[in-house]
Formats: structure tokens, sequence, C-alpha cells
């Protein structure tokens, strides 16, 4: 018997990206959504000391299943802190959030992982301490573990719920290959931009009174250009969302994913039926925002 956590995936509405810290990091000021498109981690017991996982699902074959899976190194910090002396887990991850695609599928499954093994070891953690342990493992794994929408400060960790109105729905082109989120930022530095971490008031503004078209309009992600400078078909996967509809585009995170706005979700099947017969266009993903984050589930199998 195991604990089901199904965690969503994110999309960056505001991707704005200042100077660097000692270690590297950029400052960030960014507006995250978490949309409904779900991978699934199960955590069954296992004896004491052994921590492994199973992956399946969509780009499995590219997400190590030992130590370098981001969710087992979840579950090891999170019994080193609070000290589970015979803790050993086996998480089963069902990945549907597209591997290396700029929508934080790995922070995803780390925070899966967490809520996952806080109720297995009946650690009874608040959020606020999970949040804390999950930025020690990536920037974007509290958001993961919270969910909504909100704006992130500092590596984008630092969190601030954001008031917003109505459903977004989202069309999701995939990209046949993958970009390192690092190598993402080092093209960004290579072209020496200027610091800037203000997330455009007219975003903000447009999210609170729903107003999906001035949301379309207000999108904005520093990340883009040096993500399009690394795979250009991108820039034609944009241009084909933008002439079939979408009401604003946007690469998501430090990509490949391009994520398109819709009105509606007739618009949004429309979109993602245009972008399918790019070739460019490896899959297409419908998903609505805001949603939860990683959340304890019922009685839920493996299938
Ligand atoms: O925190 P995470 O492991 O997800 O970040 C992956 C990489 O992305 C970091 O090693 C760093 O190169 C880059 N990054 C950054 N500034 C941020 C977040 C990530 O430079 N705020």
């Amino acid at each position: 018997m195991g604990v089901y956590v199904r965690v969503p995936a994110k999309v960056n509405l505001a991707l704005c990206v200042g100077g660097t810290d000692q270690e590297g990091y950029h400052e960030l000021g960014t507006v995250f959504q978490a949309l409904s498109l779900y991978d699934e981690v199960t955590a069954e017991p296992a004896p004491p000391g052994v921590f492994a996982s199973t992956v399946r699902g969509e780009g499995a074959a590219y997400v190590p299943d030992d130590d370098g899976n981001l969710a087992v190194r979840a579950a090891r910090l999170l019994a080193e802190e609070h000290g589970v002396g015979d803790a050993g887990v086996l998480l089963h991850v069902r990945k549907r959030i597209p591997v290396a695609g700029g929508m934080a599928g790995g922070s995803a499954d780390a925070a899966a992982a967490l809520v996952a093994c806080n109720e297995l070891w009946g650690l009874d953690l608040t959020p606020d301490r999970l949040q804390a342990i999950g930025a020690r493992l990536g920037a974007d794994v509290p958001f993961m573990l919270r969910g909504g929408t909100a704006l992130g400060r500092g590596r984008g960790d630092l969190l601030e719920q954001v008031p917003v109105q109505g459903t977004y729905h989202w069309t999701l082109a995939l990209s046949h290959a993958g970009l390192s989120t690092p190598a993402v930022f080092r093209e960004y530095d290579a072209k020496a931009p200027a610091p800037d971490t203000r997330v455009p008031p007219a975003l903000l503004d447009a999210l609170r009174t729903g107003d999906v078209q001035a949301v379309g309009a207000s999108l904005v992600n520093h990340l883009q250009a040096p993500a399009i400078r690394l795979l250009p078909a991108l820039a034609r996967t944009l241009e084909i969302g933008l002439a079939a509809g979408a009401l604003g585009c946007i690469v998501s995170g430090s990509g490949p994913t391009c994520a398109f706005l819709s009105g509606t979700a007739e618009e949004a099947a429309e979109l993602a039926e245009a972008l399918a017969r790019s070739s460019a266009v490896r899959a297409v993903r419908q998903a609505e925002g805001p949603v939860a984050g990683a959340e304890l589930g019922g009685a839920h199998g493996r299938g």
C-alpha cells in the first residue's frame, strides 16, 4: 500500500532575470502558474537505507532512476533533516510533464516525493517546512508544493500569492529536443543583458481582473531569446501558434516547450490541431491553470 501524490507542471507567465549571486544563481522576478498536466508519484515503504525509484511514461528513458533522480534526493534529504533513522522508500514516478521541457518536471517530482514521504513516515511537517527543504533541492520546488499563481523572487523560491480571476486555457507544444536550464542561462549571460527583475505591472493587473487577452499580451520571458538561439525551430513554433489565433505565446521557463494562451477550451483545441501539424512539434498537450500544487490523492494504484 503506497502513498499517492499528484503534482502539476508550471509555466512562467513572466520570467525576468537579474544579476547572479555568489553561487551563480540569477535573481529572478517571475510569475508561476501551475497547470493541469500532472506527474504522479507513489511512495512505498522500503527497507532501512533503501532509496530507489522507478520511472515510466513521457520521456522516462531520460530520467535517472538512481540517486541522480531529484525525487530520490528529496526523500533522502527529508529523512536526514528529520532524523528518520530507519527510513527507506521506493518511489514510483509516472511522468506526463515533459522531461527537460522548461515545465519543472524534475522539481515537481521532488515536491511530490516530499509530500509523499512526509505522509509515509508520519512526520506531519507544515507546508512552510516542506517548502524550506524543497528550496534546497531546486529553485522551482517550493512553487510546485504550493501551486496556484505566485510571484517568485530571489532564485524564484521566495513566493507570494498573486490574486487571479478566471481559468487560463493553455496549449503546450512539446519539442523533439530538450534544453538544459544551466545551458540556457549561460547563453543568456553570454550577451551580457541589463539585469531587470521587474515583473510587468500590466500582467499582474490583467491576472487580477481576469483579462485573458491582456494576460496574453503581457507574457514575458528573458530566457526566450537564448532558448531560440539554441533551438531556432522554436521561433517557427511560436509563429504558427500566433497565426492560429493564440492570445499570447511564450517559451516556458528555459524551454523548449512553447505555451500558448487561448480564451476558451474550443479555441485551445483548434490551436492544438494547428500546432500538431508542424514537424517541429513532437506532441501537443492541453492544460488549464491555475491548479493546486502537489497533493495527496486517494487510494490510487500505480495504473
Ligand atoms: O534550482 P535548479 O536546480 O532548478 O536550477 C538549475 C540551474 O538553473 C542552476 O544550476 C542554475 O544554473 C540555473 N538557475 C539560475 N538562477 C535561478 C534558477 C536556476 O541561474 N534563479
